[in-house]
């Protein structure tokens, strides 16, 4: 019971940590400024789950991809408008070279290494702002999660009860860094917290905004939404400043 009880007040002090240290700002949209619409982007995270679902709808929307991979063989695909670089976020030779030339970068960065202290979101995203504003690039979008911030105990108990506190802290800590790296620059940005995600199709129709979220269960969205509303972001400037949740 005790023991119980001390997890109990270690997870939710975890949440209130979640949220004091994570970004707070998540605006409702609002008409924002008109934005011309890019036409190079650079996907980071290309491979993943994401991250590949970016890249296929930026090519179908039109857009000249360059896309960041560890490894490029993994993404198996290749179109006339898709450049594939090597690259590795925590080395920032290898991302200056990719951001350089671009207009707007996409972020679906992430990885599993959760057992320990971690700074791979955190400094990657450093590493990418840096080289963005020496290029003067200024458009990012990038998908962190609910959970943070002002979402903090919107991802639903499972969650914040368990999976964050028992499985995610560090990953979770990382993920705060990363927020607040992102609101500290001089980027034109957007923070997309996603539900959880699924690999299901793109529905169309999702939820987004400060009030996405519950504390009591996990809301979803598939990758391919959340790479829609990514997307669409770079058309818009409804979120420019703040960290809309989404889910359906
Ligand atoms: N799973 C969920 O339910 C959930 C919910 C909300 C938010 N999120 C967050 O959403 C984001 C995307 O998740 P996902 O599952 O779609 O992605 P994912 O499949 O985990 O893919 C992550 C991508 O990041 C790349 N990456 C990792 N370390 C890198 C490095 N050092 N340099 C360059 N690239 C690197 C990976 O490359 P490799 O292919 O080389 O590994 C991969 O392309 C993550 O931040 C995740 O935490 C997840």
């Amino acid at each position: 019971m005790t023991v119980l009880l001390v997890f109990l007040v270690y997870a939710i002090a975890l949440s209130v940590a979640l949220a004091g240290a994570g970004h707070w700002g998540s605006a409702a949209a609002s008409p924002g400024e008109s934005r011309p619409r890019p036409e190079r982007i650079l996907i980071v995270g290309a491979t993943g789950g994401t991250g590949r679902q970016l890249v296929a709808q930026a090519l179908e929307r039109g857009y000249a991809v360059t896309a960041l991979a560890r490894n490029p063989s993994r993404l198996q695909l290749s179109h006339p408008r898709l450049t594939v670089v090597r690259g590795d976020v925590r080395d920032g030779a290898s991302v200056d070279a990719a951001v350089h030339g671009q207009d707007a970068v996409l972020s679906a960065l992430g990885h599993k290494r959760y057992l320990g202290p971690t700074r791979i979101l955190s400094q990657g995203t450093g590493h990418l702002l840096r080289s963005m504003e020496a290029h003067g690039v200024s458009r990012f979008v990038c998908e962190t999660s609910l959970g943070l911030g002002d979402s903090a105990f919107r991802l639903g108990l499972l969650y914040t009860l368990f999976i964050i506190p028992v499985i995610l802290p560090f990953y979770f800590w990382d993920k705060t860094r990363q927020e607040r790296v992102i609101a500290a620059s001089r980027a034109r940005w957007v923070i997309v917290r996603p539900g959880v995600l699924t690999h299901g199709a793109k529905r169309g129709a999702v939820r987004h905004g400060a009030s996405v979220g519950n504390p009591l269960w996990s809301v979803r969205i598939s990758r391919a939404d959340v790479a829609a509303f990514m997307l669409d972001q770079l058309e818009s400037g409804a979120y420019v400043g703040s960290s809309p949740g989404v889910c359906w």
